[in-house]
């Protein structure tokens, strides 16, 4: 009976704290982070320096991502030798992370899971938590999730729709 009622009262909390996020997204990292981001994501920015590169590199500046249409910028043929051959094995094509296509891919998901992608892809490269979290909150920025006074961390965890003002699913 008393299991019966606490689980009463969870849902009733849960679910006035949907009807309370309604027009009014979570914002989940600051602008600062966004910032430094911004210049991270553009800078070499891993220890293995020259055998990688820039995230705009490979996912073209915007972070629109490459499908092989000529006027990607930077053009593919300006970029080293490795990173030409790591886009020619990928088909030309490499993801968006800024767009439409990203938003749905993630939607379902939650921001720890993106939070996590980052963790496992570049585990070996040196890139500090830190900088990793800031080039994440550059990408939630550039797809028009709000900013606000809580920075991101490894414990962030919200679904992407609600970021997009989506209701609970
Ligand atoms: C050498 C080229 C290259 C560089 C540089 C690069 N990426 Fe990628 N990235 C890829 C390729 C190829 C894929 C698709 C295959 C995969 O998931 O690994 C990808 C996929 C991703 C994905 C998964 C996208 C999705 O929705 O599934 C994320 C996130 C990502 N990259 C983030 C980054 C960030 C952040 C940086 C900069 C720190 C970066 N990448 C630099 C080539 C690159």
């Amino acid at each position: 009976m008393v299991r019966t009622t606490l689980a009463c009262v969870f849902v009733i909390v849960v679910g006035m704290s949907v009807v309370a996020r309604q027009g009014d997204r979570p914002a989940v990292y600051t602008a600062e982070q966004a910032a430094r981001g911004k210049v991270a994501m553009r800078a070499n920015v891993m220890a293995a320096g020259d055998n990688f590169g820039a995230c705009s590199d490979c996912h073209s500046e915007g972070l629109g991502g490459r499908t092989g249409s000529p006027g990607e910028q930077p053009p593919v043929a300006s970029l080293k030798p490795n990173l030409q051959k790591t886009i020619a094995d990928a088909g030309g094509r490499i993801p968006d992370l800024v767009g439409p296509a990203f938003r749905a891919r993630w939607a379902n998901r939650s921001v720890k899971d993106l939070s996590l992608n980052f963790k496992d892809r570049f585990a070996m490269g040196g890139l500090s938590e830190d900088t990793r979290l800031d080039i994440l909150a550059y990408v939630l920025s550039e797809n028009g999730f709000p900013a606000g006074a809580e920075p991101l961390t490894m414990a962030t965890d919200v679904t992407v729709a609600l970021l997009s003002g989506a209701q609970a699913p």
